[in-house]
């Protein structure tokens, strides 16, 4: 199955931290903010994974990810040369998704649940053609907004509406069916000059094809975009990690336990880290019998 991760943002709500360097390779806790995009992928069996990154930071993301072998799973890269919105994933990732369904996922949502692999193993499984995820939150001015009938059925989705019709924030994680990149290029850009994503999935609202899962209580999901966000998902992993007293989002663990990575491959691939508590982590888990 085929994965887009954007992280092509230029990520102004966060200069001067991002300035000179993406805000998915910043950190979160005790790992770059992009292993957390990716391990919700690898939970979802997702094993294909087209990374869309600026010009400059793509070196960075290579450096770190290679071409996804040491995950067990397939990582290439392609530019966004202009921020066109994010929708234009499916203009640049065209070749790559290949008339096939795709997930696409932005580099600073972070969902994490003990449900997570089911909930999305299932979703994948049922899409045939849009599904999206909403989320309770407080500020739903600052998201795409669901709009619902009395039956809760979905009718429109507003972008960062002043009067959001819902507390029911559409989140960053989005599966498609192969029609995605030519209904993409039916798009016109928004006032702003970007292909907007809701406008993406409102076109599939139109078609009748736009489905809605609904994240409960037991999913915790940041939008880690800010640094009062991005801080708040450091402490969210920093207390999961002593809680679970365990790492959490480590791609080489859950490429692991999904049997795409043997424990030889692992202790080979993790002396890059060597000095740090991941790699004594890691370490213990390619040594256990
Ligand atoms: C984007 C989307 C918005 C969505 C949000 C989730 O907004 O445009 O619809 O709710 O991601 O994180 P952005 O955070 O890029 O402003």
């Amino acid at each position: 199955m085929k994965g887009i991760i954007l992280a092509a943002g230029s990520g102004t709500r966060l200069y001067p931290a991002s300035t000179p360097i993406s805000k998915a390779l910043l950190p979160i806790y005790d790992k770059p903010m992009i292993f957390c995009p990716l391990s919700v992928f690898l939970l979802a069996g997702i094993d294909d994974i087209l990374i869309i990154t600026n010009e400059s930071d793509l070196p960075n993301f290579r450096k770190l990810l290679g071409d996804g072998s040491r995950f067990g799973i397939t990582v290439k890269y392609a530019i966004q040369y202009k921020q066109k919105g994010i929708a234009d994933a499916f203009l640049i990732g065209e070749e790559f998704i290949n008339k096939q369904k795709v997930a696409l996922i932005l580099s600073d949502n972070i969902f994490y649940s003990p449900r997570l692999k089911t909930v999305l193993s299932n979703v994948n499984l049922k899409n045939d053609g849009a599904t999206i995820f909403g989320y309770k939150v407080q500020d739903a001015n600052n998201f795409g907004v669901v709009e619902f009938d009395s039956d809760m059925n979905v009718i429109s989705i507003e972008e960062k509406p002043k009067d959001p019709k819902s507390s029911y924030a559409v989140t960053g994680l989005y599966f498609y069916n192969k029609e995605v990149c030519e209904i993409a290029k039916s798009l016109t850009p928004s006032n702003r000059g970007e292909l907007e994503i809701t406008d993406l999935n409102n076109s599939y609202l139109q078609r009748g094809k736009l489905k809605i899962e609904f994240l409960g209580d037991d999913v915790l999901w940041i939008d880690a975009g800010t640094p009062a966000s991005m801080l708040e998902a450091s402490n969210m992993v920093n207390k999961l990690e002593l809680r679970l007293n365990r790492k959490v989002f480590s791609p080489e663990e859950i490429a692991l336990e999904a049997g795409l990575i043997s424990k030889e491959l692992l202790l080979k691939s993790i002396s890059q880290y060597n000095g740090s508590s991941y790699y004594e982590y890691l370490l213990g888990l390619a040594k256990l019998p």
